[in-house]
Order: C-alpha cells, then sequence, then structure tokens
C-alpha cells in the first residue's frame, strides 16, 4: 500500500474477526513502532505481546462488559461530550472495551520508562517519554493496516494500570501508555463517523 493510502485507511476498529496472527506480522508491526522518533535517541521501548486467550481474559476481567443507557447518558454529561458526532463514537465504543480486547487476535502492552511523576510534570520535557511512545504507537498502527490488520486502544482507567502490572509481572519504573489490540475486521465492523475539517480554516501561514 501507498503511504497515503495507509493513513487514510487507518481507522479503529472495535469488532474483531476471533481469528490468529502470525508471530511474524506482530514482529514487523512492532519493528515499524521501534522506527518512531524518541526523545532521548535510545527507542527504550518494551512490548509484551498476548496471544493467550486465558492470560488476555484475566487482563480484562477488570473492564466493564457493557454500560446501561443511565450510565452512558451520565458519562456524556459528565465528559462534556457535546457534539452528536463524538457522543455516537463514545455510544459505539464504551460498550465495546471488554469485546474489543477479548476478540483481538493478539494483545500488545507497550511499556516506556518512566522517571518523574507522569501526572504530576514540573515542565514538557518531563512528558517526552509519553510523548515518544505515542510516536511509536502510530506507527505500530499505520503498520498493522499496511498488513491488512486493524488497531483499537484502551487508555487503562482506575486501577486498571496496577492490574495489568501485576498480571504480566512487568519491573519496576515502566509505564504502559494503553493498551493496543490487533486483529482483522469483522465484515460488519462499524466504524464512527470521523469529525470533518476544512484543511483552509485549519492550516495558519505565517501567523494565527
Ligand atoms: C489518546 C487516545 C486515547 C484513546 N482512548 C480510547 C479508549 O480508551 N478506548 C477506545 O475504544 N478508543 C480509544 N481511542 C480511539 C479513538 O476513539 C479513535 O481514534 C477516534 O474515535 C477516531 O477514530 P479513528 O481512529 O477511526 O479515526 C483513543 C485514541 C487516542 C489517540
Amino acid at each position: 500500500m501507498d503511504f497515503y493510502e495507509v493513513v487514510n485507511s487507518r481507522r479503529t476498529i472495535r469488532d474483531f474477526e476471533n481469528v490468529t496472527i502470525e508471530d511474524e506480522i506482530i514482529e514487523k508491526i512492532i519493528a515499524a513502532g521501534l522506527q518512531a522518533p524518541s526523545n532521548d535517541h535510545v527507542r527504550d521501548w518494551h512490548f509484551i505481546v498476548i496471544k493467550d486467550k486465558n492470560i488476555i481474559f484475566k487482563l480484562i476481567d477488570i473492564i466493564p462488559r457493557g454500560i446501561s443507557e443511565d450510565k452512558m447518558v451520565a458519562l456524556l454529561h459528565d465528559w462534556n461530550l457535546n457534539d452528536p458526532i463524538q457522543q455516537a463514537c463514545y455510544r459505539d465504543a464504551v460498550p465495546k472495551q471488554h469485546r474489543m480486547l477479548a476478540d483481538a487476535s493478539c494483545i500488545v502492552v507497550p511499556l516506556f520508562k518512566q522517571k518523574t511523576d507522569l501526572l504530576h510534570p514540573d515542565n514538557l520535557t518531563h512528558l517526552n517519554g509519553f510523548a515518544s511512545i505515542w510516536c511509536c504507537i502510530e506507527n505500530m498502527f499505520l503498520s498493522a493496516t499496511a498488513e491488512h490488520y486493524a488497531c483499537t486502544l484502551r487508555i487503562p482507567l482506575g486501577e486498571e494500570e496496577a492490574w495489568t502490572k501485576q498480571v504480566l509481572q512487568y519491573p519496576e519504573g515502566w509505564c504502559m501508555p494503553c493498551v493496543i489490540a490487533i486483529g482483522k475486521p469483522r465484515s460488519d465492523a462499524s466504524m464512527v463517523k470521523q469529525k470533518e475539517y476544512s484543511l483552509k480554516e485549519r492550516i495558519h501561514w505565517n501567523q494565527w
């Protein structure tokens, strides 16, 4: 696939076929991630790849399996999600959080080193490691797209990060930005509507 075809066809997929993925493809996707720019030039990232469904089910046991209409309405209100396209996205995504990870062909947990308190940085450079791993994650998503797979991700909420650390036994000092799911889209997989934009309005030449 041409680069722009990959960029334009990458979409978040949350409805996966329950199929296996070859280790070689996972390695290619992670190798693409490792090509991303890193703030300290050392690409000090590790990846825990999980294909064993027993471990996946243990890992995601903490994630809610759906949401009631009352709770969904409260969530949209509490998180100030007012845009109808945004609301449609959350209505599609939130109930699928557990199932998308359960049905994926593999789960990848990327890990980066964080020396300072990530949630209370003194300055922007304290967030460089976090920023770098997200460059890595996007490379992985694009690579998966080029390999005719699709991805989704989940940001850990509440106790999920501590639980993941306990289940996967990764050492102190390492942080997970998210959990990535890679899989083959189901034939009826939904893709939420993307927000439209005007390029001309978004680009400010020389000055805002
Ligand atoms: C920082 C970040 C956090 C996200 N968190 C979640 C999440 O917790 N669960 C989920 O299903 N999708 C999550 N997503 C995926 C977005 O919902 C998705 O990228 C967005 O709706 C745009 O759709 P597209 O990727 O198909 O263009 C996240 C994406 C980003 C970049």
